[in-house]
């Protein structure tokens, strides 16, 4: 599957971003099994620990409209002139809230050497923790 598309709308959420104390932003395209796209942009705050990562945020609005399956999460970052940044990764606590709601066959859509590539969430987060009462 080519995720360009997915690609394409990450880069066009970073346009919103609200990144004023790192001029570092981030967008983020989740698309679900049934092919609804939900975004999101790094959110971030005066009180540092407040921010919240792009991924964070599509997942937050994907689940709040009731979506439940999901296939990838296209995600990108520029620095403050717009330019790209190539191998922008998922920080450790958006893999966790991956492996809340996805299986490890979820893909991770990134920029790797100027190109796309997918990455599986088994690969990025190997051990996640689980919910123990099952
Ligand atoms: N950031 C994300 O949006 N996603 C990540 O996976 C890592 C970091 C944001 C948080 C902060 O606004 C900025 O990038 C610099 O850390």
């Amino acid at each position: 599957m080519d995720y360009t598309f997915l690609m394409e709308k990450a880069k066009e959420v970073i346009k919103n971003s609200y990144s004023p104390y790192s001029g570092f932003s981030v967008g983020a395209a989740l698309l679900t099994g049934d092919g609804r796209i939900f975004c999101g942009c790094n959110i971030e705050n005066a009180s540092f620990g407040a921010t919240i990562c792009a991924e964070r945020s599509a997942f937050a609005a994907a689940i709040s409209d009731g979506a439940k399956n999901f296939e990838a999460l296209a995600v990108v970052g520029a620095d403050k002139n717009g330019v790209l940044k190539d191998g922008v990764m998922p920080c450790g606590i958006c893999r966790q809230v991956m492996a809340e709601f996805c299986d490890g066959d979820f893909k991770i859509i990134v920029y790797g050497n100027g190109k796309i590539k997918t990455v599986l969430l088994s690969e990025l987060l190997p051990s996640a923790f689980t919910d123990f009462r099952k």
